[in-house]
């Protein structure tokens, strides 16, 4: 008898002890579950999502509306399948459902931290920061509603600024910024929107003024392209305004419209245009203007000098081709040397020196891959193909470029500054006086997702940042 209880008590002891282990084990077993997944959702937000959406989390879901969604399941489906008229791709190949699941729910609790931490705003607005041995403020100029997508400044100082819903403003120092009439009708969605904005050589005395945007197709409602629009500013309004050029063929995507604007030193408009995610169909051929430079004359007219000009059955505009979505171009005006900046797919943006006839090889020789992580080709090389003067790889995701000339930034003088939309920074590639490209340094590291960078007729140079919209001015201090 004695014995029996004996035999219970320690049976029941060890039960006792057995759940406990059993319980604290599958405890930390869940605890490790779960910061795998977070681990892996991170990871594969970083590997999938980031080059599009931003670097960090909080970046992306800094959003107050979620047109396709904000529960799990319209979530889901967005990720799994993607929306190619927008450029969201699908993941149904790269990430299976859970996978997706995860990801989504990574989204989410990012989405209720945010609601529990004041989201700061304007905690930049007092930024310094040192490079080669310059110290640097950041002068908050103005805030817009989306995106500064282009940034100008006519030669008596009146800074022009585009919002990429449509919207166009003018601001002369310490005054309120003034919105522009008679801006054409903008196709806001994915990609496209209000973007670039120049001003004529001789603006002081014609008046003349450039935007690019995102041009719906006047009967079919799915379809749209770029296209550039010039008029006469009076009255803050722009008047006799009509397209100089409509880029052949509207597509029914919303993304890699390029668009930047510039002007060399004999006058010519150049103009970049994206191959509208459509990469097998537009860039390697000449009978359309799609993932092209171009070169017009003032008025929209095409120079006759242009190489394929006389070439049967090529867009008579194209000035070289083979791109796949310019977002900065910028001019060397004393070496006169045009540069772009382009989005490579995942990994391969690059910087090219822009010359007459030339390919820049666009689908067939790149540095990156697909977005979900397949093979476009093996070749970074070919022969008639150009090589990038830089590329990155992984990604900045490059948006908005200027060189810099003036006499403001001695230490920055013949370099080029590109945006990156990804890392929230200015990438400054030191170049050496024969146009080599030496170091590379970020400047302003975390200020926002670069739209926009101009060095203006002040000789200061502006940038645009967006999620908040905001522009600033790069004042150096004594
Ligand atoms: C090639 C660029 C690209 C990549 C890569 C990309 N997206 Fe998108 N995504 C877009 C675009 C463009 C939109 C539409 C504009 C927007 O909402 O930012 C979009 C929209 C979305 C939306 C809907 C937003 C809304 O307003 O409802 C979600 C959610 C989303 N993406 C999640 C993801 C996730 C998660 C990944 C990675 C697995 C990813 N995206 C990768 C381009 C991309």
């Amino acid at each position: 008898m004695k014995n029996k209880i004996r035999t219970l008590a320690l049976l029941s002891f060890a039960i006792l002890i057995g759940i406990c282990i059993f319980k604290c084990t599958t405890k930390k077993a869940v605890e490790n579950a779960q910061k795998e997944i977070i681990g892996n959702s991170e990871e594969n937000y970083k590997e999938f999502c980031a080059s599009c959406h931003g670097e960090k989390i909080e970046a992306f879901i800094n959003r107050d509306v979620w047109v396709y969604g904000a529960d799990r399941e319209s979530m889901f489906k967005i990720i799994k399948f993607g929306k190619d008229d927008i450029g969201m791709p699908g993941y149904a190949e790269a990430l299976n459902d859970s996978e997706v699941y995860e990801v989504v729910d990574y989204i989410l609790s990012a989405i209720e931290n945010k609601k529990s931490r004041e989201f700061s705003s304007g905690e930049n607005d007092d930024i310094t920061f040192v490079s080669e041995g310059m110290k640097l403020k950041l002068e908050l100029i103005s805030e817009v509603a989306d995106s500064p997508w282009g940034i100008t400044q006519s030669k008596n100082g009146v800074l022009f600024f585009t919002d990429k819903q449509g919207l166009l403003f003018s601001k002369k120092e310490k005054e309120s910024a003034i919105k522009i009439n008679g801006v054409p009708e903008v196709r806001f969605k994915g990609q496209g929107g209000l973007m670039d904005v120049k001003l004529h050589p001789d603006f002081e005395n014609n008046k003349r003024i450039y935007l690019t945007y995102s041009k719906p197709h006047p009967s079919n409602n799915n379809l749209s392209t770029t296209a550039v629009y010039s008029g006469i500013l009076n009255n803050n309004s722009i008047q006799n305004g009509k397209d100089i050029f409509i880029a052949q063929p509207y597509v029914d995507t919303y993304r890699h419209y390029g668009s930047r604007m510039i002007f060399d030193n004999d006058g010519y408009l150049f103009l970049a245009i994206g191959e509208r995610g459509r990469r097998d169909d537009y860039p390697q051929k000449l009978d359309n203007h799609l993932g092209k430079i171009l070169r017009l004359n003032d008025d929209g007219t095409i120079p006759a000098d242009n190489p394929f000009y006389h070439q049967e059955n090529a867009k008579k505009e194209i000035y070289s081709y083979g791109h796949r979505n310019p977002q900065g171009l910028c001019y060397d005006a004393e070496n006169n040397k045009i540069y772009d900046n382009e989005h490579g797919p995942r990994g391969g943006d690059e910087i090219n020196l822009i010359q007459a006839g030339k390919n820049y090889g666009w689908p067939v020789i790149t540095y990156g891959i697909n977005y979900v992580g397949t093979k476009i080709t093996d070749l970074t090389h070919k022969e008639g193909m150009e090589q990038p003067e830089h590329y990155w790889v992984p990604s900045i995701a490059v948006c908005g470029m200027d060189f810099v000339s003036s006499n403001k930034y001695p230490k920055w003088k013949g370099d080029i500054l590109s945006g990156s939309l990804k890392f929230d920074y200015i990438n400054r590639n030191d170049l050496s006086a024969s146009g080599e490209f030496l170091k590379e340094e970020k400047l302003f590291p975390t200020i926002g997702r670069l739209r926009s960078i101009s060095q203006c007729s002040d000789g200061y140079i502006y940038f645009g940042v967006e999620n908040p919209g905001k522009i600033y001015k790069v004042v150096p201090v004594e």
